[in-house]
């Protein structure tokens, strides 16, 4: 059991409910080897509401929802919605706990999260709100690194390229300052550094933060987690037309590195497509994670794993 109703932050995923989940997620992956769907959630609704673009969130949420022969309902875009009629997101959250057993929504407003969860009576799980949280992204990640390295402590870790407005960034580090020994250096344009308020955060927990423009990593990186620049959250499109290709890992760069190569996705000028063939880029393995950690999510917040 998770002793919270709902997941909005990475900050809830703390090393011991981290153990419980690895193995939960471990039991799923070997279901879906042997059985490809069990029954765990055959008397539930899954509502799956995104109103910001997705690709792999959305459908690793309806994947896992089916491997668990759950029902689900869908709002998508949200235009499509009563939001476009100027209902608020209090009023939509009434109605959607209404119709399901648990709540999935991405929403381009940050803190949005929060706000649905306090409203909703049943389990609600953040899906992304704006640049603010991916918890369960971050947790996706998590279980890569995990996989791949065998700890999530004592990492000597790079976050790049928009550690700024990345959700993703923000929640695997906000999940990752919580062990011990790790240590971040953000890289990227100056203007796409960190807030001081997640520095000063990730500081608080004891984890060392560096600043750099671009680093080499063969100089012993355990870790490069790097993410597009988020596009869609530029108030000054110059900055994004300035940097979006300056920012870039090419195969020497990552090639005989020994440093483990993420990315959430979607690729776009990030990492060039000759990084894909060396066995230490990992981001299509880690998408493929998606399904059975969230299985594990659903299952567990619904109180049946
Ligand atoms: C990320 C997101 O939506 O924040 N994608 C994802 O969920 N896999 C990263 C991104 O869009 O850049």
């Amino acid at each position: 059991m998770l002793p919270f109703k709902s997941l909005t932050s990475s900050k809830q995923l703390t090393p011991e409910i981290i153990d419980q989940l690895f193995v939960v997620i471990d039991q799923m992956a070997a279901s879906i080897e042997s059985k490809g769907r069990i029954d765990l959630l055959d008397d539930k609704v899954v509502a799956l509401l995104f109103f910001e673009p997705s690709s792999r969130t959305m459908m690793s949420f309806q994947s896992a929802a089916q491997r668990l022969k759950a029902g689900m309902v869908f709002a998508q875009n949200a235009s499509n919605t009563s939001f476009e009629k100027g209902e608020s997101l209090e009023d939509l959250i009434r109605m959607v706990e209404a119709y399901s057993d648990i709540i999935v929504m991405r929403h381009a407003q940050q803190g949005s999260a929060d706000i649905a969860a306090n409203i909703s009576k049943v389990p609600f799980i953040n899906a992304g709100d704006g640049g603010n949280e991916h918890p369960t992204q971050a947790l996706i990640d998590a279980y890569t690194i995990h996989k791949e390295k065998g700890r999530l402590d004592s990492l000597n870790i790079v976050f790049g390229f928009d550690s700024l407005q990345s959700r993703s960034i923000h929640s695997l580090s906000r999940l990752l300052s919580q062990y011990v020994g790790n240590r971040f250096t953000f890289i990227g344009p100056k203007e796409l550094e960190p807030n001081e308020q997640l520095l000063a955060e990730l500081r608080a927990s004891g984890t060392e933060c560096l600043i750099a423009d671009q680093v080499q990593l063969h100089d012993g990186y355990d870790v490069a987690y790097v993410n597009r620049l988020q596009e869609e959250r530029f108030e000054n499109r110059e900055i994004f037309e300035e940097n979006r290709r300056k920012y870039r890992l090419t195969k020497p760069d990552v090639e005989n590195s020994g440093c483990l190569i993420l990315d959430p996705l979607p690729r776009i000028d990030e990492i060039c497509t000759e990084v894909d063939e060396l066995e230490n880029a990992v981001y299509f393995k880690q998408a493929s994670y998606g399904v059975p950690v969230r299985m594990a999510l659903l299952a567990m917040l619904l109180g049946k794993a």
